[in-house]
């Protein structure tokens, strides 16, 4: 039986696309490709600056991705702008079957968030989608100064829950978060929403879904 259930946030609980359609509303018809490089860089320079020994939190990270992005793609950046774009962090969506999955799982395991976010922003965002009442522990690597997927950071959990990592199933929808967190020895399920290729560089999720509701039935 796990002792816990642990949950990455940006793109496994919450859907990350939403974020297009404010990027779209701003910049019409360069949207999609503005979401794309904002989040690709943001997770970029939050492996960089892990690698380089040193920390920006999440919200900092989150901004100086947003900077480049707009030198990148030539756009302007307002500070309305600006503000409105950080902000949909804070109000993201969760996936539609998140809330109900949640309800479910809570009576069965002690469940947990583990993510890159600081902490304001995950209780922001969770009180904004009032789902702050299923989870016992809400974890940000901020507490350690490094991010996933450094061994501290998936280390939270362990020391959280007083549990090996093998007592620990922790789910993720980012194939890197997937391997990084094997690699820390936790029991893994990737919520493969998009079917994406396989990760090579750490060993395999012990569960492989395409929703949340697929592994609440996999679960013991
Ligand atoms: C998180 C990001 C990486 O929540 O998805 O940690």
């Amino acid at each position: 039986m796990p002792r816990a259930v642990v949950f990455d946030a940006y793109a496994t609980l919450f859907d990350v696309q939403g974020l297009s359609k404010v990027c779209e509303a701003i910049y019409p018809g360069r949207g999609a490709t503005f979401a794309e490089l904002w989040r690709r860089k943001q997770l970029e320079y939050t492996w960089l600056l892990s690698l380089m020994g040193q920390y920006q939190d999440f919200w900092t990270v989150t901004r100086m991705a947003l900077h480049h992005s707009c030198k990148a793609l030539v756009l302007p950046l307002s500070a309305d702008h600006q503000a409105q774009l950080l902000e949909s962090y804070l109000a993201l969506e969760p996936y539609p079957e998140v809330p109900p999955v949640l309800r479910r799982l809570s009576g069965r395991f002690p469940l947990a968030i583990l993510s890159n976010g600081t902490e304001e922003m995950l209780s922001k965002l969770l009180h904004h989608n009032r789902l702050e009442g299923y989870f016992s522990q809400i974890l940000s690597v901020e507490s350690v100064k490094t991010y996933k997927p450094h061994p501290k950071a998936y280390d939270l959990a362990v020391r959280a829950f007083f549990a090996s990592p093998a007592e620990i199933v922790f789910v993720s929808s980012n194939g890197w978060d997937v391997a990084g967190a094997k690699a820390s020895g936790f029991r893994v399920a990737w919520c493969n929403r998009t079917g994406a290729a396989p990760e090579t560089h750490a060993p395999e999720p012990d569960w492989m879904v395409g929703s949340l509701e697929e592994l609440e039935s996999l679960l013991p």
